[in-house]
This record gives C-alpha cells, structure tokens and sequence, in this order.
C-alpha cells in the first residue's frame, strides 16, 4: 500500500458483536485484524495443555513466555496457532471460556501478551485491533478509538441466536453477567476513557453498526 500507518482500537464486552464487526471492518477498509481475545485464548490452552496450575502466578507467567504463538492477522483468514497445532477453534470451547479470564488477571501474563501485540499492530500500521483494553492500555495512541457496546438485552438475544436457542434465558444472562463481572476484574472496559467515542449498537443492525465504525475511520482519515 502507500504506507498508510492508521490503528484503529476497538474495545467492548462479550455478546456485543465486536469480533464479527471489526473482522468486517478490516475487510471492508484492506486493514489487518487482531482478535486479542483469542491470545488470551490461546495462552489458556497452551497452559492447560502442559499441566499448568492456573493459581500459580509464576508458573502461568513462564508457560505465557515460552508461547510458541502465531496468530493471522488477516480479517479473512483467522488462524491461530501454538507451535504445529491449529488451535483456532479450540480456544473457543467453554473449558477455554470458563479458565481464560484466571489468564486474563495474571499481571505477569498480561504484560508478556500486551508486548506482543503492541509488536503486531506496530509490524502492520494499518490495524483493526480488538480486545478489552487497546483504547486505553495496548494503543492509547489509536487515530480510532471505540467503545462498542450494546445493552444486556441486546447481548442476550445474540447470544441466544448463537447458540441456537438451546439453552434458557436465566441461563445465558447469568453467563453474560458472570463473564462481564470476571472480565471487568482484569481490565475496565465497561466506561470509554477520555476521547474514546461510544457506539451503542443495541439499536443497529450488524452492518449499520460496521457502517458507523467506518463512517468514524474516513472522517478521521480526511482529517488534516
Ligand atoms: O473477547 P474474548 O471473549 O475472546 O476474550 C477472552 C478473554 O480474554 C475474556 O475473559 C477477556 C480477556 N481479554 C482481556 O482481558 N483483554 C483483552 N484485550 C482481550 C480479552
């Protein structure tokens, strides 16, 4: 390309869509795409693979610096690996969900995974990066700086189509709201910091809300 060098930080909670939206995003802009979510991920299982006790804060922090982890950063192509093995969708099984934020709360482990992604969005200058903490932590710097949200209701009903309706209403918002209050924990995500704009996408369809995000990216691309 011509250099372009343009960080585009999204953060927001589970169920709001922001994987699927940002994915769409780079896509549509040719941008590179970093689910950091999934390092985290990914970290969860390399751990519980070799052994690791989780509420051993150092042996977590030295399993988190051998990682031998490779994550695709193109929106149309995910896939994540550790060492010779595609992990890409075993990290989003629920024995992953249900231990990643013991990950997530690790100082150590947290340090080592924000090194390595401030690393890959630096190597791509022009990045959609998603997580928890890039407005504020991994990319304060972001020419766009997003807070997706959307109300609990509006997670619910994704959630639910999601998993097929299969499982009840009390069950799944006790799943949204433990996995916010457990999230919440490592990093604060749920108030924008200063000069992080908010987009609630409670009302908006999923392209309208991909829409809006680039609408964001060209006005501030145009800026002189
Ligand atoms: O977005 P996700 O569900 O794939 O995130 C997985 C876990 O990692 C979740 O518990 C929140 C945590 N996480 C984090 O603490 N910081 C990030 N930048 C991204 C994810």
């Amino acid at each position: 390309s011509d250099g372009q060098r343009l960080i585009i930080a999204v953060d927001g909670p589970s169920g709001s869509g922001k994987s699927s939206v940002c994915r769409a995003v780079a896509g549509q802009l040719g941008a590179a795409y970093l689910d950091t979510g999934a390092m985290y991920r990914a970290a969860t299982w390399y751990c519980l693979a070799q052994g690791v006790d989780l509420d051993d804060e150092q042996a977590v922090a030295v399993a988190v610096e051998e990682l031998p982890l490779k994550i695709s950063t193109d929106p149309e192509h995910q896939v994540v690996m550790v060492g010779s093995t595609d992990v890409t969708g075993a990290i989003r099984e629920t024995r992953i969900s249900e231990r990643v934020s013991e990950i997530a709360t690790n100082r150590p482990a947290r340090a080592l995974l924000i090194s390595a992604q401030r690393r890959l969005i630096d190597e791509s200058g022009y990045i959609v990066a998603e997580g928890r903490d890039i407005t504020t932590v991994v990319a304060p710097d972001a020419q766009v700086r997003v807070l997706l949200t959307a109300s609990a209701e509006a997670r619910l009903r994704r959630r639910g189509l999601q998993l097929g309706g299969t499982e009840t209403a009390e069950a799944l918002k006790r799943q949204v709201i433990d996995r916010d209050t457990r999230d919440s924990t490592a990093s604060n995500f749920t108030e924008a910091a200063d000069g992080v704009a908010v987009l609630d996408s409670s009302d908006l369809t999923f392209q309208e809300t991909v829409d809006t995000l680039i609408q964001r990216v060209h006005q501030v691309s145009a800026e002189p």
